[in-house]
Parts: structure tokens; sequence; C-alpha cells
């Protein structure tokens, strides 16, 4: 979703801005622009599309050292030159570039510039022109962003350029994510260390309703009342390799192959020297004091919680409830006594999830954060947080984050079956191990993958992936992965509820991809499989070793039956992403999508 960038230091801005705003491409957009800074004024570049677009319209002849930029995923009118950021205020004085959404922007155009033609449909102009108008009414700048900042309801990331003191940048933050990177010789401002690696690795956070007065040489933090915070600089562990795509055509593809690393780095990281599993303690209290977990998690996220809820049910008995983040809040359950919320984000930054832990604070519960980034929103709100050690994702489509979470789920259950006393009969780090051998096979299998997409998804317009049991679960994040990318018509159902309904949608020669890796319901899969076959569909059918059928389009090695998820959704991934490229899709950036989803 929208990213921000600025700059202000010796270099020209131009080229570090558009290489921030690539590195910020993976959140989604459809928009962008930059705003440069020089003696003669301020040059505003925006274009509709890709960066690559916006590289077309930028005069190369104009240069400057401070300049802020921003890619835009629309909300609040169409994707457009004219919506695109930066804004400008009427007198033009003011430049802004703005992520989130300004929920009273229609009141306050109402009450404060009623006499005013908005140039634009979005609901970020209302700030720049705020901005202007309270300064022409004789405020000082300060004064009239902390007054405009305060006025705003709703959710904010802004960078605002004054172009009559063109050596400052302003900078505030209300629940959209924000960083400063203090640098030699300049600072930066950036959405995502990522983007501004390139300057520096040592960032600052900003919190809430703070204001930031940043120079080339000088970075302040002072609340929306004035008070001057003192805050350390902390440093970005990224290498700027992990977030390259070297030799792969692309990160989906990369992030693919990199599962079976993944995996092993969790079990690396949560293992004690004896072989058994390591978490904090003050998470185990957390959890095994609890009498009920619930799991709260949007897109795949939420898929991974899904099985998370088998994995910790299974082994801990403790009751698990999965919910969909953004419907929580209005479709709340009959909370238990002693509740334990945990929040499953790859980036720890989504809005609906945020809305809900306010929430749980408030209430007073605790709470626990598996994320990709620890230093993310819901890390640091929540009480204590899992990190997943996926690295940086950064195809839209999630898919080491998706195993990623699995596997640290599965140990956090595993962690609390002993805390419990409940004795296992495997050995959960070992089986892990398995799992990442199994994925490296299937990884090297891509040929099989490709022709599967060709044979069953080159030309349909719709697809249906059935599954019983966990299997089901596979199925909803294997459509979900492939209307994503390849925008077919897909989606997952339970096996036995196909035909209460959804099989009328069965035609000659529809997809139908069903998973059989669980041995207690291989049977009633088949025979799933055997009534759409009956109506015309072209079934697909990836089992497990010992469960097989001749034919079968895959079988997946054998892996431990709790954590069949973690490999069956392999195939899963890599079908998609074929589909996906021979129908000429851009894989990494689907339309549409954005990666990390900070408005609710
Ligand atoms: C967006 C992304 C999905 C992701 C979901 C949750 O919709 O496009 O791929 O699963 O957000 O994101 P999170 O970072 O909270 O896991």
């Amino acid at each position: 979703m929208c990213g921000i960038v600025g700059y202000i230091g010796a270099e020209d801005a131009k080229e570090v801005l558009l290489r921030g705003l690539e590195k910020l491409e993976y959140r989604g957009y459809d928009s962008a622009g930059i705003a440069l800074v020089n003696n003669e004024g301020v040059h505003v570049f925006k274009e509709k599309g890709r960066i690559a677009a916006l590289r077309d319209v930028v005069d190369s002849s104009v240069s400057g050292t401070v300049g802020i930029g921003h890619t835009r995923w629309a909300t609040h009118g169409p994707p457009s030159r004219l919506n695109a950021h930066p804004h400008q205020s009427e007198t033009a004085r003011f430049t802004l570039v703005h992520n989130g959404v300004i929920e009273n922007y229609e009141q306050l155009n109402r009450e404060y510039l009623a006499d005013m033609t908005m140039k634009s449909d979005t609901d970020t102009e209302i700030i720049v022109q705020l901005i202007d108008r309270f300064v022409s009414e004789g405020s000082e700048v300060e004064a009239a962003i902390t007054k405009t900042l305060s006025l705003l309801k709703g959710s904010y990331a802004t960078a605002i350029i004054d172009k009559q003191d063109p050596d400052t940048v302003y900078v505030g933050k209300n629940k959209s994510p924000l960083l400063i990177g203090v640098g030699e010789e300049a600072n930066v401002i950036a959405s995502d260390a990522m983007a501004m690696l390139q300057v520096t690795n040592q960032f600052l956070e900003i919190m809430d309703e703070e204001l930031v007065i940043v120079t080339r040489d000088n970075v302040t933090i002072k609340t929306l009342e004035g008070k001057v915070i003192s805050r350390k600089p902390y440093t970005a562990e990224l290498d700027s390799s992990d977030i390259e795509k070297g030799t792969y055509p692309h990160f989906m593809l990369k992030e693919i192959d990199e599962q079976p690393f993944v995996i092993r780095n969790i079990i690396q990281k949560y293992q004690n020297e004896d072989g058994s599993v390591r978490l904090e303690d003050n998470i185990r209290t957390a959890v095994t004091s609890s009498d009920r977990i619930y799991i709260i998690a949007a897109g795949t996220s939420y898929h991974a919680g899904l099985v998370g809820k088998q994995l910790i049910e299974r082994l801990t008995k403790c009751p698990v409830e999965v919910h969909i983040a953004s419907e929580f809040l209005y479709n709340m359950p009959v909370l238990s006594e002693n509740p334990l919320f945990i929040f499953i984000s790859q980036s720890g930054e989504t809005a609906d999830l945020r809305g809900v832990l306010v929430e749980v604070k408030k209430l007073g519960y605790q709470s626990l954060t598996v994320t990709n980034v620890p230093g993310s929103t819901l890390s640091r709100e929540a009480d204590f947080t899992l990190h997943t050690y996926a690295g940086p994702e950064i195809a839209v489509a999630s898919t080491k984050a998706y195993t990623a979470q699995m596997a640290v789920l599965t140990l956090l259950a595993v962690d609390t079956a002993k805390a419990k006393g409940i004795e296992l009969d495997f050995d959960p780090l070992q089986e892990l191990g398995i799992v990442a051998t199994v994925m490296e096979t299937l990884c090297d299998q891509k040929e099989r993958f490709e022709q599967i997409a060709s044979e069953f998804l080159s030309e349909t317009r719709n697809c249906f992936f059935i599954g019983r049991a966990t299997d089901y679960f596979v199925c909803l994040e294997g459509s979900l992965k492939l209307k994503e990318i390849s925008y077919i018509q897909a989606e997952g159902f339970a096996g036995g509820e196909l035909k209460h309904g959804t099989i009328a949608l069965i035609e000659e020669g529809t997809p139908v991809i069903a998973l059989a890796t669980q041995e207690h319901v291989n049977l009633s899969i088949r025979g799933n499989v055997k009534e759409v076959a009956a109506r015309g569909a072209a079934p697909c059918i990836i089992s497990m070793k010992g469960m097989e059928e001749d034919d079968d389009s895959f079988v997946i090695p054998t892996v431990h039956k709790l954590l069949t998820p973690l490999a069956s959704v392999i195939p899963l991934q890599l079908i998609a992403y074929y589909a996906a490229l021979h129908r000429g899709c851009d894989v990494d950036k689907p339309r549409n999508l954005a990666k990390s989803v900070t408005v609710e």
C-alpha cells in the first residue's frame, strides 16, 4: 500500500527518491510522484502507473538536494495523475505526500475551507490546504502543521515541504508506518527501511501523534503538544542482497525457493542446545495461563492461523478461535475469562489487525504478535513478539512468510504442550527438518508444476480447490495464490461442501485441484473428486506418498501428518506462479493488490 520516501542531503535527490520508490513497489500502488526542491522552487512530477512511467515524465535536467516521493494505492478517487501525490496547496507554498485515510476530510472541508474548490478527489489534499490556510491566517508554519495534524481523524504518515524554507522537511505520523533514516550527510524518510538502505541503515521510529522536523544535519522529534522527545536510532538488520532478485525472474519464485532455508533458519533460531524448542518464558506463561486463544489475521496469514489452530488444539488441548481481523470487532464472540490474542501478520502493519489490537489492549487482555518484521507496529504494541525469520518478502503474493508462520506456530504449540506436561510422540524439530528437505524436493520439480499449470489453467476462467480436514485450509491458500496473481476466479472449498451449491458451477473441463494428504479423509476426498468428474470437471489430484493412486497428478513425499500444509502448499504456490506467468500477468505486482494494507 502507499509508500513514502524523502531525502534532504548533499546529493541530487532525484535518483535516490526514484530508487527508493522502486524498493517500495512491492507494497502495491497504481500511481507515483516526486517533488524536488532547488533554488528555482518546487518541481512536482507525477504519473499514473508504474515507477517506469514516472521516470519517463521526470525532467532529467531538474535537480535538487531535497525531495519527497510517493507511491499511491488509490482509496479516494481513481488512480490518475491528478490524484497522484505530491499534492500542492492553493498558493503552491506547501507540497505534501500522505499515506492513510483522513476520515473527517469532508467535515474539515466544510468547516475550514468551504470557499475553496479542491483540485483532486483525494482525502489527502485537505491536509496541505489546511496548513496553507492556517499560515495565510497568520500561524507560524510549525504551529499550522501541528494544528492541522491535531484536527485529522484517521490514519496518516506524511512529509511536507515549505517552499519558503526548503531546507526542512516536516514529518507527521498516526497509525500509518513511517521511519526517519539518519545518514552521514543526509537524513531520509521512508515507509520501510528497505527503501533507504541506499543511504543509511540507522533508523529512528516515529510514534503516533509526533511531529518530526528533519534538516540535513538534525532530526527533532516533538509531540503534537510541543514536548521534545529524545530517541536513539536502531540499526536495520537488512542485507541489501535480501531485497534483490539475483538471477531469478521474479521475487515470488525466489521466495518460494527460499522456503527450505527459512524452515531451517527457524529451527536454528528456536532450538536449545539439547535439541528442545526454546521460546521466551513470558510467552510460555502467557499461553499456558490463557483459557482460550483468539487468533486474529487477514489474507494468507489468516490461512496460516487456521492451520495454527489445528496444531495448537491437537498438541495442547487449549481451545483456539481464528478470526478475520476486519470482522472481529463487528462480530465479536463472547470472550473467555482469560483470553490470549495472537496477531499473525507478515508485515506487522495491517491496519485491520491494529484496530483489534487497540481494542484488546483497552480491554486489558494479553497479546502476542507473530510477525516477519519485529520492529513493526503490531510487534511494538503487543505484549510479546514471535519472529518468523523469513527475511524480507517482496512479492505481493505471500509464500515463505506463510510457511514460516506455520512453522513458528508449530513450535509455539510444541513448547506449550511441553509446559503443560503433555507428551508428544514425535520430535518436532526433526520433523520440521524433514519438511525442509521435502520442500527442496518439491522446488526441484518445477517443470512438473509448470506442466500442470499449462494443462489445467492456461485457458480456464475459473478453478476450484477441494480438500478435507487440514487440506481444506491449504486449499483456501492455494486458491488465494492463484486468484491473486493469475486473476483466474479460484475458490477453495471443503470437499464435502462443494455439492451443496457450488457444484452447479462445474462445467465440462472446469479444473478442480484436490489435495489428498490426510489419511483419515483420503477416501472421502476421492469420493468428492468422483462427484465433480462425473459432471465434466478436469480433476488434478495432489496426494501424499502412501495415499497415492495411479491417476494422481503429483505425489508429495511423506511428512508428519500434522505438518502436511507446509509441504502441500508448495505445489499450489508453483502452479499459481506458472499459471500467472503463462497468462502474461505481472507476477510480483498483481493489479489492485497491496502487500501491506495500512488502511482499514
Ligand atoms: C494483504 C496482502 C496479502 C496478505 C494480507 C495480510 O492483503 O496482499 O498477501 O496476506 O495483506 O498481510 P499481513 O502482512 O498482515 O500478513
